[in-house]
């Protein structure tokens, strides 16, 4: 996707270190960046310290461990490097600054109302989550986007709440500095930085916005800004926010892109995930994988062999969705529905599709987890590139509010 001025839109998203990954990360997040970074400008991260908002208390070497873990698993399922940037959230400090200077402004109330907050709370009622971090742990994922100026962040539907709340702390960040002193003559002196012609164009269009709502006229006036080359960062800036009537939007509202989610449920149908204890990890043991899924249950009415059964009350038949191709799915729903085959029959296409595709991940694991120097200079380069990024917005974040004064 280009976006007005003519570059890939920029994408952002961060992936808590957790535990190792699964397929249901697999399924469910990994191949949508996979996508995406052909597509956009993609900066993906391990959101540690977002890991520790909820597992403060873990063993710190477990979650350095899970963090480059994580890095491989990346690697190996075709995150590419060289087209998306990867990075480790605590090594841009800047994620900390943004975040300490938009808690100031963040009032109590919109986070306590984030319906994550009560909500992981009452799940993961074993950990004391009555803490400062996390309840501003929306707050830190706003800063994650809003250094960025990302314009779409890809979220599962829990997440969607913590976007709106970013657009929210964004607007009112740029309401509260955005407006300088003289706002509209400094304003009305750039518009004549853009020439004769391009001056009248930016009125006509800027009229029609505010005046009609004429949303094709502020993209035009948009691609106007953008194309032009007399202006400074902080004029153009100027000029984008005077077109919405306010201040200088300083920081960018991002958009939710509404990740699916994850066709593939864990061994035993109910959601895959780590508590759950019903997963299939991206690097398994083989053995394990073969014994999980003879082991996975059916529909309960195949007591025995000879009794017909129902696919659509069997989570095996929702992994041949994901894995078999329909020939195969033909062959199992024929099979179960007269009981022509027995569910071991029915589970082997599915164990030789997913140790194949175990294979294939190991097999590109392996170079990065014989040198581990290979993911620390590719996380050192991106850290990097996100640090340049990161590091122009602070520095416009700290002008704004006047603490640039060193
Ligand atoms: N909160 C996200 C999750 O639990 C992880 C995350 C942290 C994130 N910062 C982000 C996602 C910024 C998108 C953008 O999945
Ligand atoms: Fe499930 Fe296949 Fe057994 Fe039918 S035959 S119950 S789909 S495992």
């Amino acid at each position: 996707m280009i976006s007005k001025n003519g570059q890939a839109e920029r994408v952002v998203s961060g992936m808590r270190p957790t535990g190792r990954l699964h397929l249901g990360h697999y399924h469910g997040v990994l191949k949508n960046w996979i996508e995406l970074q052909n597509e956009f400008d993609c900066y993906f991260f391990v959101a540690d310290w977002h890991a520790l908002t909820t597992h403060y208390e873990e063993d710190s070497a477990t979650i350095s461990d899970n963090v480059w873990q994580m890095v491989i698993d990346w690697l190996a399922v075709g995150v590419d490097p060289s087209r998306a940037t990867l990075f480790i959230q605590s090594r841009v400090p800047e994620h900390a600054e943004l975040n300490l200077l938009l808690s100031m402004i963040t009032p109590l109330g919109w986070l306590e109302r984030v319906p994550s907050y009560k909500d992981q709370q009452a799940k993961l009622k074993e950990r004391d989550l009555s803490t400062h971090g996390f309840l501003g742990y929306p707050v830190l994922q706003a800063a994650d986007i809003l250094l960025y100026h990302a314009q779409s962040v890809p979220v599962g539907e829990d997440q969607v709440p913590h976007i709106e709340l970013t657009r929210e702390i964004a607007r009112r960040f740029n309401f509260l500095y955005g407006r300088e002193t003289g706002f509209e003559e400094k304003a009305e002196e750039a518009i004549k930085k853009l020439g004769k012609r391009g001056a009248k164009l930016y009125r006509n269009l800027r009229n029609a916005y505010t005046e009609r709502g004429d949303h094709e006229a502020l993209d035009k006036a948009h691609a106007l800004l953008s194309s032009n080359q007399n202006l400074s960062n902080a004029e153009s800036e100027r000029l984008f926010g005077y077109l919405e009537g306010g201040g200088r939007a300083i920081l960018s509202e991002p958009e939710s892109m509404l990740t699916e989610a994850s066709k593939l449920p864990g061994l035993d149908g109910e959601k895959m995930s780590k508590s759950y204890r019903n997963t299939i990890s991206l690097r398994d043991d083989p053995i394990r994988v073969e014994k999980a899924v003879r082991g996975m249950p059916t529909d309960p009415a195949r007591v025995r062999r000879n009794d017909p059964g129902d696919p659509n009350r069997c989570p095996v038949w929702q992994f041949h969705h994901v894995y078999s191709d329909d020939s195969t799915k033909a062959w199992a729903e024929e099979g179960c529905r007269t009981a022509s085959i027995g569910c071991i029959d029915c589970k082997q296409p599915l164990i030789d599709a997913l140790l194949k595709e175990q294979a294939e991940i190991a097999e590109r694991a392996k170079p990065y987890e014989e040198d581990p120097t290979l993911v620390r200079s590719i996380i050192a380069d991106g850290c990097e590139r996100a640090r340049e990024t990161a590091d122009e917005t602070m520095e416009q974040v700290r002008s704004t509010m006047n603490l640039d004064y060193y």
